[in-house]
């Protein structure tokens, strides 16, 4: 049969199964839900009736169309309900033997020409389709959660599969509204092998102890303008779904960045396994809701009563203008130090120029200890000391705009003593502030250029075009940008630069520029060209 998909079935009907009932109900298709047992399939047309009723709440959604959403769902414990099914696809967990016994008994229930999908994040679409009656209409359809939001569908094939096959499929999540991206057979795929390797490195950073959940969420939420913090996210997917992940792609790589890190590795063996269970890296009001129970309360500090910014750039008044902006700190902008006999009395000096570790040797002698100075100057970070005469010296760095807010990161020397008042300075200003190690990369662009740097080992590798890899991130991850366009953005010799200073520092080979990265960098050239 070769018409248009008009009926499907969804076995399995868990957070993703259901959101995918919703998916084909919504585009008016018939759908049979399946689970192991009536009450489960009833849970699932309660996930369905609460995820609608959220949106005719919202007003996204008028009450007659949801009926019609529903009742175009029939809930089941019965495999015979699916005889009359186009396609059905799996949602079952991530077990090879559930998911083959499960297509294996389809075989005996479904017409030969049904094809069978499954929404598998981390096993092998091959193997599951060659222990069916019917390999070459076996193919992988995955969804990214949440399903009724995220358009990104990878469509994986195998090379078992009939063309035809995967065309009617592309052609269906076409129909769904959702963007499909067609790849072959491979660990992690396109999204999740990009997606969870830049998780696990962000679980690592947090292991060191040296930055908070939240602010590392608040690193790649606002710094990159992610929808979400990584360690956020990690709790939404699920530790054991991420901790699977991690284990395909270690196992099929080798590569060091993908291996499970032990405090996800704990995570999952104390069974606090993210928002479903109420806790993970974050603790929950209860099981399945997003919403966070706060951490202790934060020590009340001020804002410093009077703030210097030295320097002529625009960054400087820029930064000048948004302190003197927030209202709670009393600012002097100045061009050169010279300009001002003494900073005594000054508990925040905020250094935006370049400029020689002589004059900031001049600067410290003129402050009190207890003072802060923080060096915004593109070269000074290198060179910024850890204390002088009472005075603690760190580098700041103010990042763009994105739609999380505007961040500035604070990165202090091993052993350096807090800075609560600039924080508290900078925060009042309106910035999101991120403490962390005063290390190649900081919190941000450590957290987020290994991840391009892995998205263009992608492409090089011949598996996905630049546009799959792009869409896979926009439409499965919600980024604001693919990650070949970021680089393109910031430009692939400042991604390659900071790069090679994180491998030097580190010595992670990992962390070598790929060699198409090095090539755009010499040629000038765009990821997209
Ligand atoms: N079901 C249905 N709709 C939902 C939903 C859910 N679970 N969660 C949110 N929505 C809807 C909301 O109703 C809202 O719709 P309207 O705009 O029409 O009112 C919209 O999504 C936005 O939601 P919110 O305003 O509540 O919150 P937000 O703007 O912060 O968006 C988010 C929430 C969509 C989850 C967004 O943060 C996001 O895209 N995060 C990234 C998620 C991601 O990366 N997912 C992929 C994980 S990897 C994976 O799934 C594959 C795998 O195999 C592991």
């Amino acid at each position: 049969m070769t018409g248009e998909i008009a009926q499907v079935g969804v076995i399995g009907l868990g957070t993703m199964g259901a959101g995918i009932v919703e998916v084909f109900a919504r585009a008016g298709l018939r759908v049979v839900g399946v689970d192991g047992s009536q009450e489960l399939a009833d849970r699932g047309r309660g996930f369905l009736e609460s995820s609608t009723g959220r949106a005719v709440s919202r007003g996204r959604l008028a009450e007659s169309a949801q009926q019609e959403i529903l009742d175009r769902v029939t809930w089941t414990a019965e495999y015979d309900a699916l005889a009359d099914c186009d396609l059905v696809i799996e949602a079952v967990p991530e077990r090879l033997d559930i998911k083959t016994a499960i297509l294996t008994k389809l075989d005996g229930v479904v017409r030969p020409d049904t094809v069978l999908a499954s929404n598998t994040s981390s096993l092998s679409l091959t193997e599951i389709a060659a222990a069916t009656a019917r390999p070459e209409r076996v193919v992988g359809m995955h969804f990214f959660n949440p399903a009724p939001v995220l358009k990104l569908v990878e469509v994986i094939t195998t090379v078992l599969s009939d063309d035809a096959v995967v065309e009617r499929v592309r052609d269906l999540a076409e129909r769904l509204g959702k963007k499909p991206v067609v790849v072959r057979d491979r660990a992690g795929f396109v999204a999740n092998a990009l997606l969870i390797t830049y998780l696990a490195r962000a679980i690592r950073t947090y292991e060191t102890g040296h930055v908070s959940r939240e602010d590392l969420d608040d690193a790649g939420r606002v710094g990159v303008g992610f929808p979400m913090g990584p360690l956020t996210l990690s709790d939404l997917i699920g530790l054991d779904v991420v901790k699977e992940v991690c284990d395909v792609l270690y196992a099929a790589t080798h590569d060091p960045s993908a291996a499970p890190p032990a405090l996800l590795q704990q995570l999952v063996a104390a069974g606090r396994l993210g928002r479903k269970t109420g806790s993970g890296f974050y603790d929950y009001e209860k099981a399945g809701s997003g919403t966070v129970t706060p951490a202790a309360a934060p020590d009340d500090v001020k804002p410093a009563a009077q703030v210097v910014v030295v320097g002529e750039s625009a960054a400087a008044s820029d930064l000048a203008g948004q302190i003197g902006g927030g209202g709670a700190s009393s600012v002097e902008w100045v061009s050169t130090a010279g300009a001002r006999d003494s900073l005594a009395g000054v508990d925040v000096v905020i250094l935006a120029s370049d400029t020689s570790p002589d004059w900031v040797a001049e600067l410290l002698a003129t402050m009190d200890s207890g003072a802060t100075l923080a060096v915004a100057s593109p070269g000074g970070a290198a060179a910024t000391p850890a204390a002088s005469g009472g005075v603690t010296v760190v580098a700041l760095r103010v990042h763009p705009a994105t739609k999380g807010g505007r961040l500035a990161e604070v990165l202090r020397s091993t052993g350096a003593p807090q800075v609560a008042t600039l924080r508290a300075t900078l925060s009042a200003a309106g910035f999101v502030v991120v403490g962390g190690r005063l290390r190649a990369g900081g919190v941000v662009d450590a957290l987020l250029y290994p991840h391009l740097n892995d998205a263009v080992r992608m492409l090089d590798s011949g598996y996905a075009t630049a546009a799959d890899i792009d869409t896979a991130m926009t439409a499965g991850c919600g980024y604001p940008e693919g990650p070949l366009a970021m680089i393109d953005r910031i430009g692939p010799a400042q991604v390659a630069a900071v790069l090679t200073t994180m491998r030097d520092e580190t010595g992670e080979v990992g962390l070598t520029p790929s060699p198409l990265l090095r090539e755009a960098t010499a040629a000038g050239q765009s990821l997209h060209g």
